[in-house]
């Protein structure tokens, strides 16, 4: 096991504190973000005045056959689509490189290759055209999302929830985060699509599933006919673990009779398996608003972030909790929960802000935890 190190997360406090200023202060900084971190190729432009004012997002459909992301696959495509995407959002604004404040990247976590092909680009335009860059943490750009969208003020209380990450933080300001459980097995979506790939639903799974648990006519009884276990609930801890789910939902399908799934069994494991889902993040996040409410009762804010938190589902239970525990609920347009660049070029915008721009010769991670306390298995960094 080996400590992560912390200078990684660089915060208010550990950086050099002069503000970038923006070149038009009438609309703020203006920023380009650049998302290649997985299977989205990604450009957006943002203002400090929270205006998106171009956004550009290949979901590549090169991974259809394999179902699932393919990392070699994924960066030949960020390559392919990601100078017309940033030609795109450059275009439409009417503004030339040399125009920008900044330019925001995604630094990890993420496939080494895809997040190399965009680190690569930012550093190649920043070089040439003389803009600052600034190295993002794709979690933060989840994490902050609320706050180019929505009232969110620092400190609150997040549910992060993707394809490979599944945790819960309270979010004291950028760069700042305590990390209060997180999943000792499968991320959340990563449940989703397995689902989905058990079923035959294709990738990804997450819409898929809640599109076909949408066709199940009566819950409770798909719920007493197949019943999925709820790995944790009821432990007290705010971490969560979803591989038994995940099996369990593997057997229900064996012991269906054989031949293909029907669309009634399917949808009926599908609402079951969401509505467990919902059950299990109900009772973590439970804990974690009594923990939070604990030590921060003045700024009562949930939110919810990542590409989970597009599902319908799960975002009607988190507003009934938030509303029976007082607080105030905030998630992002769906378009803005699924990976996307305008979140980075977000992030970079609060970044710059505080005065955190990173030089030309950023690493960038495969991993990247948001907690400084985090402890994982083997850390890896990679010079661009
Ligand atoms: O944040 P994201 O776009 O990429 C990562 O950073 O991982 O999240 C992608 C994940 C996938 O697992 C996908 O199946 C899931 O978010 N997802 C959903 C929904 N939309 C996307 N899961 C459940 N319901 C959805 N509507
Ligand atoms: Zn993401």
């Amino acid at each position: 096991m080996v400590l992560y190190n912390n200078s990684m997360n660089k915060s208010p406090a550990s950086a050099d504190l002069a503000p970038l200023v923006p070149k038009n202060a009438a609309r703020g900084l203006v920023v380009l973000g650049i998302e290649t971190s997985c299977d989205e190729t990604a450009a957006a432009i943002v203002t400090g005045n929270k205006d998106i004012l171009a956004q550009s997002l290949i979901s590549q459909k090169d991974h259809a056959a394999y179902g699932g992301v393919v990392p070699e696959v994924a960066a030949r495509a960020h390559l392919t689509y990601l100078q017309d995407q940033i030609k795109s959002v450059m275009d439409d604004t009417q503004l030339t490189f040399s125009d920008l404040d900044a330019i925001a990247v995604t630094a990890g976590p993420g496939l080494i290759g895809g997040v190399l092909v965009g680190a690569l680009m930012a550093k190649s335009i920043a070089l040439v055209h003389n803009v600052p860059l600034i190295a993002v943490n794709h979690l933060e750009g989840h994490a902050l999302t609320a706050r180019l969208t929505d009232d969110a003020p620092f400190p609150f209380l997040l549910l992060l929830v993707s394809g490979g990450h599944c945790q819960i933080l309270i979010v004291h300001g950028v760069g700042e985060y305590t990390r209060l459980g997180a999943t000792i097995d499968d991320a959340v979506g990563e449940a989703f699509d397995k689902t989905a790939k058990m079923l035959g639903l294709g990738y990804p799974g997450g819409p898929a599933v809640e599109k076909m648990a949408a066709r199940c006519t009566d819950v409770a009884a798909a719920r007493a006919r197949f019943s999925l276990p709820r790995p944790l609930v009821g432990q007290d801890s705010c971490d969560f673990s979803f591989s038994g789910l995940k099996t369990a939902v593997r057997r229900a399908i064996d012991a269906l009779p054989a031949g293909d799934v029907s669309v009634q069994d399917a949808a009926d494991i599908c609402a079951a398996f969401q509505a467990t889902v919902g059950d299990i993040i109900a009772d973590r996040m439970t804990r974690a608003i009594d923990r939070y409410m604990g030590t921060n009762p003045a700024r009562p804010t949930l939110v919810v972030a990542g590409g989970v938190a597009a599902n319908q589902y799960l975002r009607g239970l988190l507003t009934e909790l938030c509303a029976k525990r007082g607080l105030h609920f905030a998630a992002p347009p769906l378009k803005l929960c699924t990976d996307n660049a305008a979140m980075i070029a977000w992030a970079g915008i609060e970044r710059a802000q505080l005065g955190m721009t990173d030089a030309s010769d950023f690493p960038i991670y495969t991993r990247w935890p948001l907690d400084p306390d985090a402890v994982i298995s083997s850390p890896k960094s990679q010079k661009t």
